[in-house]
């Protein structure tokens, strides 16, 4: 006899009418006296097994009895069509092995509060929303990588221990380093900018840091930041780069990722409308956009989230806001040579109240400046000699972003809160699971 084929559920289809193996959870049982139906998932999708009483030993039929909700199995049955099935194929069982009965499984098709879904992150990432979600996060992932590398941008990774700060001193995480300390990285911006000087086109993709006192719906402790950095390269072009790159991710995951769009109600034709170009707003008109919409608002400070939402809501695009005042702006920021109190840098702030998820700007690239700077926001210049050394040996003009993962994710699929979007997310007062 030939072997059975162990299939997984989404490839289900290409075996109708042949017999398989599945191995799996099962996600809920119904039965009756003659007839038990398994609902089950095995991290590829879902399917209905329909077991009767009359077509198997009875010792099969009884095993199924009282089984409770995620105890791991593999089944044998045929593949049949079936027109109301959300994949549109069920199982006609022929053998249910039980690897583990579990009882008692806490999450229950009822409601629950988020704290306790929280605390039980491990398991909650069974359920089908938190799949829908990290699908589309890892098809975030995929398309952003393969639209800088078909642009000819090299991936090289940064460090995550480091001896200086990038986005300012007051959130890091420190550690011990031996007889030294270390600091978690904020950003590889810095080391991208020597990568840049010495590859041209590069970027970075990994998890960073940052010990900000925020408990919103925007803020993790880590988070995943995709940062492309280029050499030769204006301001204006990079926010180009920027609008290019985030309007093919939306586009791929509109076309591959429909059914967990699905799954979560997400309204797509609000994502449509993300198409190159951007709108772009300078700070000032964006104070001004603020102050005619009868937000109080006082040219020289940071734009709060509400603020971003009322910005943005001005647009049914995302929106660039761009020269900000240098004061408020990271130590790197290149001024903007007409108005030296703005910096060539832009924010890009997502539609639907989601807020900023791009940072980015042209990099200050003449030596004495950036001396001058790095003094200006007291950092110890020791540490950063090897970064002022690229102003020394053949500097150029050279711009680059960073893109907030999480944050991207929380927009795409439209949810209420970024903890959804990273299967154990980092949370002022949470590092557990
Ligand atoms: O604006 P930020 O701080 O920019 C930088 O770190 C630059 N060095 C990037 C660069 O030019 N290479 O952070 C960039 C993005 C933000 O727009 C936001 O999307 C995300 O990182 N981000 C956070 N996401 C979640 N939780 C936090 N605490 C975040 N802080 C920043
Ligand atoms: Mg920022």
């Amino acid at each position: 006899m030939a072997e059975i084929p162990k299939v997984r559920i989404e490839k289900v289809g290409q075996y109708l009418g042949q017999v398989v193996r599945i191995a799996g959870w099962l996600s809920r049982l119904r039965s009756s006296g003659k007839i038990a139906f398994l609902q089950i998932r095995d991290g590829s999708g879902r399917i209905q097994g329909v077991l009767a009483k009359a077509d198997v030993p009875p010792e099969v039929f009884d095993r199924c009895k009282g089984l409770g909700q995620e105890s791991s199995i593999i089944v044998t049955g045929e593949v049949k069509p079936d027109e109301r099935a959300p994949g549109g194929f069920e199982l006609q069982l022929r053998d249910v092995e039980v690897l583990q009965n579990a009882e008692g499984y806490p999450i229950t098709p009822k409601d629950h509060g988020t704290d306790f879904l929280m605390d039980h992150r491990h398991l909650w990432l069974r359920s089908a929303r938190q799949h829908a979600i990290l699908r589309i996060r890892a098809e975030i992932m995929k398309a952003i990588l393969d639209w800088l590398d078909d642009h000819d941008f090299l991936r090289v990774d940064t460090p995550i221990l480091t001896p200086s700060a990038c986005e300012g001193t007051t959130t890091l995480f420190e550690t011990e380093y031996f007889e030294s300390k270390a600091f978690l990285a904020q950003s590889g911006q810095l080391y991208n900018e020597a990568t840049a000087m010495a590859f041209g086109r590069v970027y970075t993709f990994g998890p960073t840091f940052r010990a900000e006192k925020s408990k919103t719906r925007r803020h993790l402790m880590e988070f995943w930041m995709v940062e492309p950095e280029i050499a030769f390269c204006d301001f204006e072009e990079n926010m180009e780069i920027q609008e290019q790159m985030l309007a093919y991710v939306i586009k791929r995951v509109i076309e591959k990722r429909a059914p967990e769009l699905k799954t979560l109600e997400r309204d797509t034709s609000k994502l449509e409308k993300a198409v190159v170009p951007f709108a772009r707003l300078s700070y000032d008109e964006a104070v001004e956009l603020l102050h005619s919409k009868g937000v109080e608002f006082e040219w020289g400070g940071d734009f709060g989230g509400t603020d971003e939402t009322v910005i943005a809501d001005a647009f049914d695009r995302p929106v660039f806001v761009h020269r900000f005042p240098t004061k408020i702006k990271a130590f790197y920021m290149k001024p903007d040579p007409n108005r030296p109190e703005v910096v060539l840098g832009a924010d890009l702030l997502a539609p639907e109240g989601y807020g900023e998820i791009i940072g980015g700007g042209q990099r200050i690239d003449d030596l004495e400046l950036l001396e001058q700077r790095i003094k200006e926001h007291n950092l110890p210049p020791e540490a950063y000699a090897w970064y002022v050394d690229l102003r020394r040996y053949g500097s150029v003009p050279h711009s680059g972003f960073g893109l907030g993962l999480e944050r991207t994710v929380s927009w795409i699929c439209g949810l209420d809160h970024v903890r959804e979007t990273i299967a154990f997310p980092r949370m002022l007062y949470r590092l557990y699971p």
